[in-house]
């Protein structure tokens, strides 16, 4: 993997090692590198409500949205288990809105990773543009 990489990559598995998951026990990490170069972590926090679970990727976005960040370079995401992760959804559309095509780097438990983007994950998606053309 990029050098470049790396220190983003580790920040995704620091990160797991916080995740809140008494209910699922899985854990997940997320690591945001914006445009200003800043990096964001964060871990997915589960609920005795569980809908009102919330993922890594998108508590890690959140965190850069409150410093001022408003543009995604790349976003790691780290579990500890076997298989890689695969963000979910919701946060497919939720990175959308602040790239329309960052780099994912996807990380399991023995350092496997595979390098991916969000146009690839996510195809002819919805996003902030459609309404400026209103
Ligand atoms: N989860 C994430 O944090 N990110 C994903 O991309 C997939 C799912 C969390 C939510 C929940 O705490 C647990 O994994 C099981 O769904």
């Amino acid at each position: 993997m990029e050098e470049k990489y790396t220190d983003l990559i580790h920040k995704a598995q620091l990160a797991y090692e916080n995740a809140y998951a008494p209910y699922s026990n899985y854990k997940v990490g997320a690591a945001v590198l914006w445009d200003s170069g800043a990096i964001t972590i964060g871990a997915n926090m589960e609920n005795a409500s569980y809908g009102l679970t919330v993922c890594a990727e998108r508590n890690a976005i959140a965190a850069g949205i409150g410093m001022g960040e408003r543009q995604i370079v790349a976003i790691a995401i780290a579990v500890p288990s076997e298989d890689l992760p695969a963000p979910c959804g919701a946060c497919r559309q939720v990175l959308r809105e602040f790239s329309s095509d960052s780099t994912v780097l996807l990380v399991n438990g023995k350092g496997k990773i595979k390098k991916t983007n969000l146009k690839k994950l996510f195809p002819d998606s919805f996003g902030p543009e459609f309404l400026k053309k209103l």
